[in-house]
């Protein structure tokens, strides 16, 4: 049977204050709205379709291609909404609904819900959940076969109904055809003068059909993102998902509270994860690894045995058995072979290394291609840029460039080339010379007598 999920997405979130459409915040590292979609699609929906209002062309604009949008440019409540995807409902098939703004629900939960539908032969099954607090939400109003009466909002509800703990998820699994003929009967005969979804249930009950209700005990899975609070609740609620799932798989995590990884992060086994380090995006860590603490890796691919001390990393890479930091710093398509040292404070940008090379302190390697061997002194810095254009270095297996060497792109360093401490290198060094260029040393004796200076 063809499913589809209609993902609701159109309100302006007025609490989260913010020029930023709601479902866009991002909690771990993405948009509210596209862990949504990817739920959705995890759960065997054929097409998702999303309802955009509030910052639609922003909203569209961030989900991907193939996801369908349709414009609500009114805000007339959750039933007008799905009125405007109604020429995407099929004629037979079944149809999840969700809101952009949770996150948190699970593929788990979202099958049990589709199969309690199925199973039970109902038109329609509501997600509900049993809360402390109730207050905001739908509540669930049963009758004497404990079966949906109906569904009240908060405004709409008497003292007697408020005292419901049950509440209405706003997930929900429906029938096409029931959906399709319950959408064009909603009216807006409430407090809010809003078409409420939820009346859709009644109607169809009315129309002799079964609506089944099923409970979920994990009342976090349908908190929703209204204000700021909230985003830094769900997060951590992901947060700690995420960390739980790369523990159970091998990974340790010193403090889990104080370590952030992003969803599509990877981890091998026996990995150590120290605190206060953000791994994201698409970032994938290989097994035996050390990595933090306070180390911020970003769409990197990091391989095997690798320790990666309080550094920064984005989109680059570094291969087995390699160190990085203290306080290095690899910006966009460095990328580092096996056994490498690139010690405190050395800055890569856009450079090759290759296999057991080092740049142990205070470097700055940009554009350059560094061969095996290679041992790059303190203080050196590939000078890439005059001001105009930026130019590449290259320096061959074996090469040494000693301390505080400067060499002026472009420019060659050939095999074996040993480069003198001090040197600004200009011109190409052949394989296995020596290149001193630095004015050579003067002395003039007593001096500092003769200047009346001398001290003791
Ligand atoms: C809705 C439910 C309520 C449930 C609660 C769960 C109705 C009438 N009420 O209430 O029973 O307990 O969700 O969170 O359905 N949206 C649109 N267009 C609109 C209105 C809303 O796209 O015109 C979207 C919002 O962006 C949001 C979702 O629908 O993602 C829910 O809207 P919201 O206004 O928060 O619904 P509630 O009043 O909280
Ligand atoms: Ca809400």
């Amino acid at each position: 049977m063809k499913l589809k999920a209609i993902i609701l997405a159109a309100g302006e979130g007025k609490r989260m204050k913010s020029r930023l459409p709601k479902v866009l915040h991002k909690v771990c590292g993405q948009p509210i709205l596209e862990h949504v979609v990817e739920l959705a699609e995890a759960s065997y929906v054929e097409e998702c379709i999303v309802v955009v209002g509030h910052g639609a062309e922003e909203v569209k604009k961030s989900l991907p291609t193939h996801v369908k949008t349709v414009l609500q440019s009114e805000q007339l409540g959750t039933g007008h909404a799905m009125m405007m995807a109604y020429d995407n409902i099929d004629d037979n098939g079944l149809v999840l609904v969700l809101y952009g703004d949770g996150p948190l629900i699970t593929e788990e939960t979202l099958k049990s819900l589709m199969d309690y539908h199925t199973k039970g032969d109902y038109s329609a099954t509501v997600l509900t959940t049993d809360l402390t607090n109730p207050q905001g939400y739908g509540r669930i109003i049963r009758d004497e076969n404990l079966q949906l009466k109906k569904i009240v909002e908060e405004k709409d509800a008497t003292t007697e109904e408020k005292a419901v703990k049950e509440i209405n998820s706003g997930i929900y699994c429906f029938s096409s055809k029931a959906l399709k003929k319950s959408l064009p009967l909603i009216k807006n005969e409430n407090a809010q003068k809003e078409y409420y979804l939820t009346d859709a249930l009644t109607l169809i009950k009315e129309d002799g059909l079964k609506v089944g209700l099923y409970k979920t005990l994990d009342y976090k899975e349908i908190m929703a993102v209204n204000d700021r609070l909230q985003l830094a609740e769900v997060e951590e609620i992901m947060r700690s998902r995420i960390n739980s799932r790369h523990m159970k798989e091998g990974v340790t995590i010193i403090n889990p509270k104080a370590t952030y990884i992003d969803k599509k992060v990877k981890i091998g086994q026996d990995t150590i994860i120290y605190p206060g380090t953000m791994l994201k995006g698409k970032t994938v860590i290989g097994e035996d690894c050390i990595i933090g603490p306070n180390s911020v890796i970003e769409d990197c691919q990091i391989g095997n045995g690798v320790e990666i001390q309080n550094s920064n990393l984005v989109e680059s890479s570094v291969d087995d058995f390699s160190t990085v930091g203290p306080f290095a710093y690899l910006r966009p398509n460095s990328s580092v072979g096996k056994h490498v040292k690139i010690g405190d404070f050395v800055e890569l940008k856009n450079a090759k290394i290759g296999d057991h090379s080092k740049a142990s302190h205070l470097a700055y390697i940009g554009d350059a291609e560094v061969g095996q061997h290679v041992n790059i002194g303190c203080g050196v810095v590939f000078v890439n840029y005059d001001g105009k254009n930026k130019f590449k270095t290259i320096v061959e297996d074996y090469a040494f460039i000693g301390s505080n060497s400067n060499l002026i792109a472009p420019v060659l360093v050939k095999k074996n080339g040993f480069i003198a401490s001090g040197s600004t290198i200009t011109k190409e060094v052949p394989e296995g010379a020596l290149a001193v260029a630095r004015s050579r040393q003067e002395n003039k004796e007593n001096w500092v007598t003769r200047k009346g200076m001398l001290k003791e």
